[in-house]
This record gives C-alpha cells, sequence and structure tokens, in this order.
C-alpha cells in the first residue's frame, strides 16, 4: 500500500445510546472491542506509526486497550464535532502528506479490501476527497448527500437540518473519506462551528473543497451491512452475530467440524487446529489456540488457554488461562484454571479443579478432587475425593507429590507438604507431614470392630417394646 498512506480514527464519543458508564468504542463483539477492529482494519492499510486515534471520554482506557497495536493518539478534549475531532489530529499525523482515511471507532465492519478501493478510486478520479456513501431503506440519522449533475458532491446535509424532500432521499454519508491530506491540512482550518450547536461538523467541509475548486466523489458501496455504526445494545449485538458467523464459517472451511455452529461463540483471535471437532454450545474466547485431532465437548468454556492436539475435551468443562499438552483428557465437568498445567497423556475427570496446577504426565485424577497450588509427578494417581488444602486462612501453600505416587481416595493433603515418589497413602487420610518416598501413609484413625454389637442392640430395643 502507499508508503504515505494516514489514517485516522475518531473514537472520542461516548455514546449516549448505548446507556452505558463505558465508553462505546470499548464494548465488545466478536471478542474484540470496537476500535480494536478498527485499528485492525487500519494496520493492514499502513504501518502503526501512521494510525492515530482520536480518544477523548475514557481517554486512558482506550490507549491501554489498544496499546500493544503502537498506534498513535490524539486527544480531543472536548467533543466539539466531528470536523473538531479531526483536526485536533493536525499535530500528531506523521506528515501532511499523501493520502488521510478517516475512519470511525463505532464501525467495526469496514473491511481493508472497500479501503483499499476506495483509495484506488480516489486516485484515479483526481478529487480532493473521495467518501463512502450508500443506499439505505431507512435513511434516518445519516447525512443525506447531494450529488451535481456531473455526481460530485455538492453537499452533505445533516438529519438535523433537512428540508422534508431532502429527508426522502437515500444516498446517506457514511463518515468514512479519502482526502487528499495537503489539501485537507490546507482547508480544515476554515471548517467554522455550527451556530445552533457549536459543533464543528466534518460534512461542512465539502463545501469549502468545492468553493476552493476541489471536486470532491462518491464512492457507492453496495453493502451497508459493511458500513453499519453501532449507536445502541441492539446494533452491537447484530454485529457481534455477524463476526460469530465469519468465524466460524472460516475456522470450517479451514477444516474445523463445528456442529450447530449457530450455536457456538469463537472469539476472532482464536486459532484452531485442522480436525478438530467443536460440539455445540461451546464457547472458545480470547488469545485460544488449540492443536489438531482434538474433540470440544458440548457446553465447554475455554478461555485464554492453550491446547495442544490431540487432546478430549468431554462436555461443560471449563478451562481459563490454562495449558494442556498432547493426548491429554479433561472433564465432563471438570475446571482449571489460573495457570493449570496438564502434561501429555495425564486425565483429569468429573468434578475435579485445577488451580495453579501442574498434572505431571500420564497422571490420573479421575473424579470429585482439588487438586490447588500444587505438582503431581508422571504417572501419579490422584484418588477420588482427594483435597489439598492449599489455604490456611491468611495464606497459600504448596503440596508436591512425587512420580508414580498413589494417593487413596478421600485423602487429605494438608500444605504445605510433600509426598515422596513411589509412596502410597491409605485412602481417607489426613497427611500433615512429608511422605518419604516408596512409605505408605496412613493418617486415619484405626479400625476397631465390636463382635455381635448391632445384634445385641437390637435385642436390646425390642425386650423394651
Ligand atoms: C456523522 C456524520 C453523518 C454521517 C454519520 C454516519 C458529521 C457531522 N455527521 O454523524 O453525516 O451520516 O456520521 O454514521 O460528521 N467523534 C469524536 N469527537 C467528536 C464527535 C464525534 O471523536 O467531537 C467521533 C465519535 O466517537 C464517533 C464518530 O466521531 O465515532 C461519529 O460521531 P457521531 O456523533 O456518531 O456522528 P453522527 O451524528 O452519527
Ligand atoms: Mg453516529
Amino acid at each position: 500500500m502507499d508508503q504515505r498512506l494516514t489514517v485516522v480514527i475518531l473514537a472520542a464519543g461516548l455514546g449516549t445510546r448505548m446507556n452505558s458508564r463505558k465508553a462505546k468504542v470499548l464494548h465488545k463483539a466478536g471478542g474484540l472491542t470496537l476500535v480494536e477492529h478498527v485499528v485492525n482494519t487500519a494496520v493492514e492499510l499502513t504501518t502503526p506509526e501512521r494510525v492515530v486515534v482520536v480518544v477523548g471520554h475514557q481517554a486512558a482506557q482506550v490507549q491501554a486497550t489498544l496499546a500493544v497495536s503502537q498506534v498513535r493518539f490524539a486527544l480531543q478534549t472536548e467533543q466539539k464535532g466531528t470536523g473538531h475531532a479531526l483536526a485536533v489530529c493536525a499535530g500528531a499525523v506523521p506528515d501532511q502528506s499523501g493520502l488521510t482515511i478517516v475512519l470511525y471507532g463505532d464501525g467495526p465492519l469496514m473491511s481493508a479490501a472497500t479501503l483499499r478501493d476506495l483509495v484506488d478510486k480516489h486516485q484515479s478520479s483526481g478529487a480532493a476527497a473521495t467518501l463512502i456513501t450508500t443506499i439505505l431503506e431507512d435513511p434516518t440519522g445519516y447525512g443525506r448527500i447531494l450529488l451535481d449533475p456531473a455526481g460530485n458532491v455538492d453537499a452533505i446535509v445533516e438529519e438535523k437540518v433537512v428540508t422534508p424532500e431532502q429527508r426522502a432521499m437515500r444516498l446517506i454519508n457514511s463518515g468514512i473519506y479519502c482526502f487528499n491530506s495537503e489539501l485537507l491540512w490546507k482547508y480544515l482550518p476554515q471548517l467554522k462551528a455550527n451556530p445552533v450547536s457549536k459543533e464543528y461538523y466534518l460534512t461542512d467541509f465539502v463545501e469549502i473543497l468545492n468553493r476552493a475548486g476541489h471536486k470532491v466523489r462518491p464512492y457507492q458501496h453496495p453493502d451497508p451491512n459493511e458500513l453499519m455504526g453501532i449507536n445502541t445494545r441492539l446494533e452491537l449485538a447484530v454485529v457481534d452475530k455477524i463476526f460469530r458467523e465469519r468465524k466460524v464459517r472460516q475456522l470450517m472451511l479451514d477444516g474445523v467440524t463445528i456442529e450447530r455452529p449457530e450455536t457456538v461463540t469463537i472469539d476472532m483471535q482464536v486459532k484452531i487446529g485442522m480436525d478438530t471437532v467443536v460440539g455445540p454450545f461451546t464457547q472458545i474466547l480470547g488469545a485460544t489456540v488449540i492443536g489438531e485431532d482434538c474433540v470440544i465437548g458440548a457446553g465447554s468454556i475455554i478461555k485464554n488457554s492453550h491446547v495442544a492436539e490431540n487432546v478430549e475435551i468431554s462436555p461443560y468443562t471449563m478451562i481459563d488461562d490454562s495449558h494442556l499438552e498432547k493426548k491429554a483428557a479433561a472433564g465432563p465437568f471438570a475446571r482449571l484454571r489460573m495457570n493449570a498445567h496438564v502434561e501429555a497423556e495425564a486425565h483429569i475427570g468429573n468434578f475435579v479443579e485445577l488451580k495453579k496446577t501442574r498434572l505431571g504426565a500420564g497422571a490420573k485424577a479421575m473424579h470429585l478432587a482439588y487438586l490447588g497450588d500444587s505438582t503431581i509427578g508422571a504417572k501419579t494417581n490422584i484418588g477420588a475425593g482427594t483435597i489439598t488444602c492449599n489455604y490456611d486462612g491468611a495464606k497459600k501453600h504448596q503440596t508436591t507429590i512425587g512420580a508414580g505416587a498413589f494417593v487413596g481416595s478421600n485423602s487429605t493433603l494438608v500444605a504445605p507438604v510433600e509426598v515422596g515418589e513411589g509412596s502410597y497413602i491409605a485412602a481417607g487420610s489426613v497427611i500433615t507431614s512429608a511422605v518419604p518416598p516408596d512409605a505408605l501413609a496412613i493418617g486415619r484413625g484405626r479400625q476397631e470392630n465390636k463382635e455381635g454389637w448391632a445384634k445385641r442392640r437390637r435385642e436390646k430395643t425390642a425386650a423394651k417394646l
């Protein structure tokens, strides 16, 4: 693309109609904030240092959200209109030559392909500005485009000031423009505030360019959906659905089986390998990466996690910030969180929770266990109902279990504690001190049988009746 293409993204508004404490551009669709979508599109067109985001409402949060993208920012302390928002970028743009595209932070569906085409059409027409228009069934709320007999843009009339005749016009202003940068920065200072609203409308700039003898061309887009700007949470849901459909479609085309795709929620950044089967009603979120030939069972929720190849996740398993190595298995109804790590071929079964725990290769914890702040060696077996007591009411403590150990059912391991390699823990034990390697630890009351006791009791009770 043109080395001197600058992209300005207007994102300083609050978005009153969202009825939210959060700035509109920070709401999410498809797992990314609206402004991240727009920035991702912008950096497909030009380098990050040529992308300037105008921030105002919750500027710090917007900047923090975009920090990794390395784009530039311009601060608009008071929201005095779209023209004013662009004007505050004058000092933030790297130079005032080449082309400048203006995008809105609340229009996340705009594609890089359309913008490339906009630039091509703009360059071949020799216009000072080209703006994206479309025809809408219901143009309410949008600026209407007035064309001259030659098909150039004469003016944009805002909804607030349209005449009844203009109100019926369906060719609308999307708010996306491509400008000749030199002319933009030369003439933008001539923009005056609207006498009624005191706002600077970028739309008024068309007439300024025309008066100076420069042409403004319309670029009519056939698909109004791509131009959709979000104003309410209803529109947010519509756009979210579009992103979700795009994502599952792309994954299926790339070789992932998705059962009942309309029920599945997969964030834009997620990666899934070939021949993995994703069950219905799953959610795969954040920066999750899933390898090839996995099964992700129905209703499972996986967030910011890494799942290697040939892993089987059975239904209704929750995995957060965790890692499963190849041929591992988890669930149904398992929970992994806070950097849980299941090594190759290890299994965790139903109602097992792992927190900050590493389960060694081939180890198993198949039923009803809580394993927190622990390291468990390879091929160790954790019996049903095992609990690591990692919290003493004030601090968390570690449990270390060596390789090849056998922890009997319903054992309670009071941390900090170490269980040696190859040792056995008798079922129902409460382990409070270290178990040496290869030892048997029994930590429970010894069983005593009282012969005939039950029979005697029954006879005594019968005699009283
Ligand atoms: C604008 C256009 C209108 C067009 C419509 C398309 C103007 C005057 N009107 O109207 O012709 O049909 O978009 O959606 O340009 N913003 C700032 N700072 C400000 C004001 C706005 O950063 O001071 C940002 C907002 O965060 C938003 C964008 O600019 O992302 C558009 O502002 P908005 O108030 O929604 O303009 P519209 O009234 O929709
Ligand atoms: Mg708007």
